[in-house]
């Protein structure tokens, strides 16, 4: 083949091959490198397996979605909330539907805005199971009020629940993964963590204090016990309870209602994600679908023009209390 004809060649390829790729980006419901390794990676019902799994906010949305993906693992599962009869309805369906027998599963009721109790739930754990392989930090709380009109108490709590809770939980099992030289830290962050929306400003100060922690602390430990894994995993929407609880003006009022979910991923789709990540250990993943992906992108690498585009106008701000 002359020169001048693989010259042609590769003009023809390259932008073909561009064309594909934005094909597949358009088509993407999490950043590339999560979707490589569902493609290509380790696959979690390979990995994941006799494995203790501490599962926070498993009473409602992603943890309860995941709790059912988890007991089709053959994982040993506990699964915390405050609402212990929710719990219960939510270790039923895993007995149901799942590979478990009910001595694999423990319900431990958990406020993770009381950070007192996080020593004893710890070892009350390891004393069921006797180790803890990987813990998933997924109780949390959103916000839907504008700042201007929001009580310093919402702020506060957004802080001691999303924020402070997690790194208490976290720093109460640490000590345990380090003896034994190996576990997974996932935390359920959220786009709010590294990008930002009207309403949200407490709900964003949280998600973004928790990357800047876990990001922090996975550098220590990639140091020091290379054998303890520390991840972010950051969703855009998906179908919860989410906005139902999402805590407004006042500390003590809610949404209420969860407004039109059609637009979000499906859980099950989030949740098998996150096992997929959980599997290959990545650092951080995005899991949306567009154009919430293309907004994610957009706020790395062309920030003040994604800021404009997310706070546009009236509208956008009533639209969003629901959409987030
Ligand atoms: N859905 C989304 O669009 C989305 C997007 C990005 C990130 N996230 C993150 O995903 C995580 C799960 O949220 P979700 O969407 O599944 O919402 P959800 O359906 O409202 O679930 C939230 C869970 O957190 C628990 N929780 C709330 N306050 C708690 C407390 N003080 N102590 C212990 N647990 C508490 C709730 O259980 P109890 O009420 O029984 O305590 C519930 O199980 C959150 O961290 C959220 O920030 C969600």
């Amino acid at each position: 083949m002359s020169w001048e004809l693989a010259l042609w060649l590769l003009a023809l390829c390259v932008p073909l091959l561009l064309v594909v790729q934005l094909l597949r980006f358009l088509r993407a419901d999490g950043d590339l490198t999560l979707l490589w390794a569902e493609w290509q990676g380790r696959r979690p019902e390979w990995e994941l397996t006799d494995m203790v799994v501490w599962v926070t906010g498993a009473s409602s949305g992603i943890g309860e979605e995941l709790a059912y993906q988890l007991s089709k693992l053959g994982v040993s599962l506990v699964l915390s909330a405050r609402r212990v009869s929710e719990l219960e309805r939510v270790k039923r369906r895993c007995l149901e539907n799942g590979n478990l027998k009910g001595k694999d599963i423990l319900v431990l009721p958990l406020d993770l805005t009381d950070r007192s109790s996080h020593e004893v739930a710890t070892k009350a754990v390891l004393q069921e199971f006797g180790k803890i392989d990987i813990l998933v930090n997924n109780g949390g709380r959103s916000q839907r009020s504008l700042c201007v009109d929001t009580s310093l108490d919402v702020y506060k709590e957004l802080i001691e629940l999303n924020y402070l809770g997690t790194v208490s939980l976290t720093k109460c099992v640490l000590p345990h993964m380090i003896e034994r030289k190996q576990g997974k830290i996932v935390t359920v962050n959220s786009f709010m963590g590294f990008m930002s929306a009207p309403l949200s400003s407490g709900y964003c100060a949280s998600k973004h204090a928790l990357r800047g922690f876990f990001n922090g602390l996975g550098t220590e430990l990639y140091a020091t016990c290379p054998g303890i894994t520390v991840s972010n995993i950051c969703p855009g929407p998906v179908q919860s309870d989410i906005v139902k609880n999402a805590l407004t003006e006042e500390v003590t009022k809610s949404v209420g209602s969860s407004g039109d979910q059609s637009h979000k991923m499906a859980t099950s789709r989030c949740a098998r994600l996150m096992l997929v990540s959980m599997a290959n250990d990545l650092k951080e993943v995005w899991i949306a679908e567009q154009p919430f992906l293309l907004m994610a992108y957009l706020w790395q690498y062309m920030p003040t023009c994604a800021s404009w585009i997310t706070s546009k106008g009236r509208k956008g701000l009533r639209t969003l209390r629901v959409v987030w």
